[in-house]
């Protein structure tokens, strides 16, 4: 197998970027363009599978963008484009339908999740959604993707499905089998109501995450108002891990100040939460609002932030083409 390094991985334009995104994924996907190839995309088809309304997609789509862009991606470096533009993607993924089993999907959590307790009403889309996740990877034969934790069973069904393509068309080794890269420290960021949930856009209450866009005074009221505990910081992990709603914001403080965990413990036990409350906030507020001020900013240049997305669309079908030409020789497509 080629020793060839290729990055790929997607957001979904759904609205305001938040901690999690931040933390979880564009921190390692910048971290990643200084020494490899990098794709990144912003995943409009697989947004659509929940509706969208149209102006909203198109704005949010930019924003998408401007958050990339804010956090530190180069488009010199990174390929940037977004997922619809490159129409190989839907083409694989239905080729990938044909591949993938019915028996694979009925175990993707997330679906039971998003669905919720009528499935019965939720859109096709939204249950093949990881089948166009496999093909916006294998389309590119990308080897590494980062991500968050709750992407890591998706991560799994790629690989299921690119095994069973080598395997059912006799080709061994054509599509690499994809590894996630998890971030070590921080891979769940969870919500600041409910530890026990992950941070999330689609939480009703805003208060539950910081947004990248939000101002002083919103981290600083949403920091006040977290849960936490009326004890106080405990000096061993043991005793945090019964508290999620602690571990989190421990968990934020030392990814953020790149203290260990166990050294951030050493520091903190003993203190009120309140104490590391203040000190959370003025790290979250140096760490996030210049990035939300530079998105603000590169709001205001939408032309330059379409001309990214088309540079990046040219760069991302030279690649796919390609590719697609050998899938459909493979599949016996003429
Ligand atoms: P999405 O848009 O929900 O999230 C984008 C990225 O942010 C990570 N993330 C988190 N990480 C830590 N803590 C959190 N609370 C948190 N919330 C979100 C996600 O894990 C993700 O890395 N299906 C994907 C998008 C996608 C994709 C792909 C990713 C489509 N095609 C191909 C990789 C490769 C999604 O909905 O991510």
């Amino acid at each position: 197998m080629s020793s060839r390094k290729l990055v790929f991985s997607g957001v979904q334009p759904t609205g305001n970027l938040h901690l999690g995104n931040y933390l979880g994924a564009l921190k390692n996907f910048v971290s990643l363009q200084k020494n490899t190839e990098c794709i990144y995309c912003v995943v409009d088809l697989h947004a659509i599978t929940i509706f969208q309304k149209p102006n909203e997609l198109q704005n949010n789509v930019l924003e998408t963008v401007a958050s990339f862009l804010a956090t530190g991606l180069d488009p010199k470096k990174s390929t940037i484009f977004n997922q619809s533009s490159v129409s190989g993607h839907a083409e694989l993924a239905w080729i990938l339908n044909c591949v993938s089993r019915i028996g694979w999907l009925n175990r993707m959590t997330q679906f039971k999740d998003k669905a919720g307790s009528d499935k019965e009403k939720a859109s096709v889309g939204l249950y093949i959604y990881p089948n166009l996740m496999a093909a916006d990877i294998l389309l590119y034969k990308a080897t590494h993707v980062p991500v968050g934790a709750d992407q890591k069973q998706h991560l799994e069904l790629s690989r299921d499905i690119a095994q069973k393509f080598n395997n059912d068309f006799d080709c061994k080794d054509f599509f690499p089998l994809p590894e996630p890269l998890i971030a070590k420290n921080i891979s769940r960021v969870m919500s600041l109501r409910d530890g026990t949930k992950k941070m999330s856009k689609s939480e009703e209450s805003d208060y539950s995450r910081i947004n990248l866009k939000d101002s002083p005074d919103e981290i600083s009221k949403k920091i006040k108002k977290a849960k936490s505990d009326s004890s106080s910081i405990p000096d061993n992990l043991k005793d945090l891990e019964k508290k999620p709603e602690a571990l989190n914001l421990i968990n934020i403080f030392s990814e953020i100040s790149k203290k260990s965990l166990e050294k951030t413990l050493i520091d903190m036990s003993g203190k009120e939460y309140s104490y590391l409350k203040t000190k959370l906030t003025e790290l979250v507020i140096n760490e996030i609002t210049p990035v939300g001020k530079e998105i603000k900013k590169l709001l205001a240049e939408k032309a330059y932030l379409k001309n990214v997305l088309k540079k990046g669309k040219e760069k991302a079908n030279i690649i796919a083409e390609e590719n697609l030409k050998n899938i459909r020789e493979k599949v016996g497509l003429i």
